[in-house]
This record gives C-alpha cells, structure tokens and sequence, in this order.
C-alpha cells in the first residue's frame, strides 16, 4: 500500500495543511428583521434564537455584530397591515421606517454593507412579490414598481439591493433606474435561482407575509429543475447582476455547484429560515450537537462552491468562530 489517505489526517496539523474549504466571518450575512416602533424584541416562534427589532434594538445589534468583525446585514421589514396595498406603494413612501432604519444604519456603520430585499411581499395586501391582477401575478407591471423600490432603496443608502420576486427582466430593468438616476454604485444581488420551497415558513411568519391566495410556483423555480438555474443566471449576468444567489441553500448544493462552475461573478447561497429552524429544533431537542452540526453545516455550503452564505447563524459563527475554520 503505497498510497495511505490516512496519513494526511493523523494529526491536526496535517489535517490543518490538507483542509480544502475556508470559512470566515466575511463571507457570511446576517439577516436581520426590523419593525417600526422602539424598544421592541419579539422572537420569532418557529425561529428561535432570532428576533423582529425596533430600529434603537436594531442599532445595538449591528453593533455587537461588527465587534465580532461581523459586517454584512440583509435586512427585511415586518410591515403592519395597515400599511399593505395592492401596489406596494408603502416600499417607496417617504414615511416607510424601513428606508429611515437604512439611513440610520450607514450613518452609524458606514463601513459596514448594508442589503435590501427588493420584492412586493412584505408590503402587499395579497402577500405575493408581485402585482396580482385577477388573481394572476403580472410580470411587466410589476417592474416599475419594484424599480421605484430600488431607487427609493439606493436613496436611502443601501450598497446593494436584493431583487427576491424571480420577476423576469427585473434586474435589467433595475439596474437602468438605479443609472439612470445616478445610483451607478449601488449593487445587485440577485436572487437567480430561487426556488418554490417548504422552507420559507418561519420567514413568512416573522413578516406574516403568505401569500393570502394560490403560490409562487408561477414565478418561483420547480424545485425539480437544474439546468433551468443556467437560464436565469445567464439573463442575470447578461442583465448586469453583481452577484449570483441559490435559494434554499442546503437543499440545492448542486444549483450552487452548477452556477459557480459557469459563472465569474461571486455566488452567494441563502441557508434559509426553515434549513436554520430544522438544525435548530434537532439541537434543542438534544439530538444534534449545534456546536459541530453548525459548522459543518455552514462549510458544506461552502464547498458546494459558495463564496457568500446568507444565514441566520452568522453571529453565532462569528462568535465562536474568530478566526474561521
Ligand atoms: C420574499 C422573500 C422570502 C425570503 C426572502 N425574501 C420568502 C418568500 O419568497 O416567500 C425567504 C428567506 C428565508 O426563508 O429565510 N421576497
């Protein structure tokens, strides 16, 4: 036997030498959710550990997040109903708390990036990311109002913006308002392959933002498809996308692996709410060990070929994990 793999393994150090994925906190996102209001901190049920916060609370977080070396945020806003219409004209009003939050947040921490979502869900009395007109989601209606969203969202400080609707045509169509009003700096994280998935339910519980009719299965990828990615990451690119994201992550390791063989741009993957809340529910019932499964849950999407993760457990890894693994 000449050839013994298990000679690279026997110690830490040559394990330490032979280790191919890197994971730090720099490639991680943490989203956060927001809500209008002071002093606010209400866990999310099916999502423990993580908390809809009052702008003040949002501030503090950010803040211990960016001593741990912690700086990129993708936040979402739970919008009141109150406020949710047919048109979404809540994302661009000059009263929204969302966009007065992001101006507050790169005031304070102008070092840190700062990530939008860009969709008609949270602020939308039909709960769908885009314009639902007799009971259909209309593609090119919808782009004009997620435009002005963008714009309204470029405005208010935001580096980069994530379109989360699978509208087709939204990205071009975004980034030619965001130039057109000299908003060339502002960047695009596109949400390219994101699928129909099971997983999004504690998210839609933290924004209450179902769908109050039908599915997204019109606008969302078929969770069966592969090669249908490479059509969406091509218009993507082509459309000017600054970076490239699965969605879910776990569950889709061979998207992200397929989109980084066949793409330049940087690909991100979103380890969703319900891939977060499973691991999180096994660890609390004692039947995983959070302090491995975690990790090894985090480089695994890593290795599928992810360059950033989106994950609820990016404070905890920062956390424990300083200097990365
Ligand atoms: C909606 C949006 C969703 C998520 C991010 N943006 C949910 C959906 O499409 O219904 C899900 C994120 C998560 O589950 O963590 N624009």
């Amino acid at each position: 036997m000449f050839s013994r793999p298990r000679r690279n393994r026997q110690s830490a150090a040559i394990r330490g030498l032979a280790t191919e994925t890197h994971l730090s906190v720099q490639h991680l996102v943490f989203p956060l959710f927001v809500l209008d209001g002071a002093n606010i901190r209400s866990e999310i049920h099916s999502l423990p550990g993580i908390y809809r916060l009052s702008a003040d609370n949002l501030l503090h977080e950010i803040e211990s997040c960016m001593n741990l070396g912690l700086t990129n945020f993708i936040v979402f806003p739970a919008v009141a109903d109150a406020l949710k219409d047919q048109t979404a004209t809540y994302s661009y009003s000059p009263e929204n708390f969302y966009l007065r939050v992001a101006r507050e947040v790169k005031k304070r921490f102008p070092e840190c990036c700062l990530i939008s979502d860009v969709a008609m869900d949270p602020y939308s009395s039909d709960g769908h990311d885009g314009l639902v007109r007799k009971g259909e989601i209309v593609n090119d209606e919808t782009l004009p109002i997620l435009a002005r969203m963008s714009v309204a969202q470029a405005e208010a400080g935001f580096d980069m913006l994530g379109p989360s609707d699978m509208m087709d045509g939204r990205v071009g169509y975004i980034r030619q308002a965001l130039d057109d009003q000299g908003f060339t700096k502002t960047g695009i994280l596109a949400y390219t392959a994101k699928y129909a998935s099971a997983f999004y339910g504690p998210f839609r519980d933290a924004l209450d933002s179902a769908p109050k009719s039908g599915d997204k299965k019109t606008y969302q990828m078929n969770p069966a498809n592969k090669r249908e990615a490479l059509i969406e990451a091509g218009l993507d690119a082509a459309e000017g996308a600054d970076m490239l994201m699965v969605k879910p992550a776990l569950h889709y390791l061979d998207v992200i692996h397929l989109l980084k063989e066949n793409y330049q741009q940087p690909i991100a993957a979103y380890h969703v709410s319900g891939e977060c809340a499973m691991l999180r529910a096994a660890c609390n019932n004692g039947w995983l060990d959070f302090e491995r499964a975690m990790p090894e849950t985090l480089l695994s999407i890593r290795r599928a070929g992810a360059d950033v993760i989106l994950t609820y457990f990016a404070k905890e890894f920062a956390q424990r994990f300083p200097g990365g693994i």
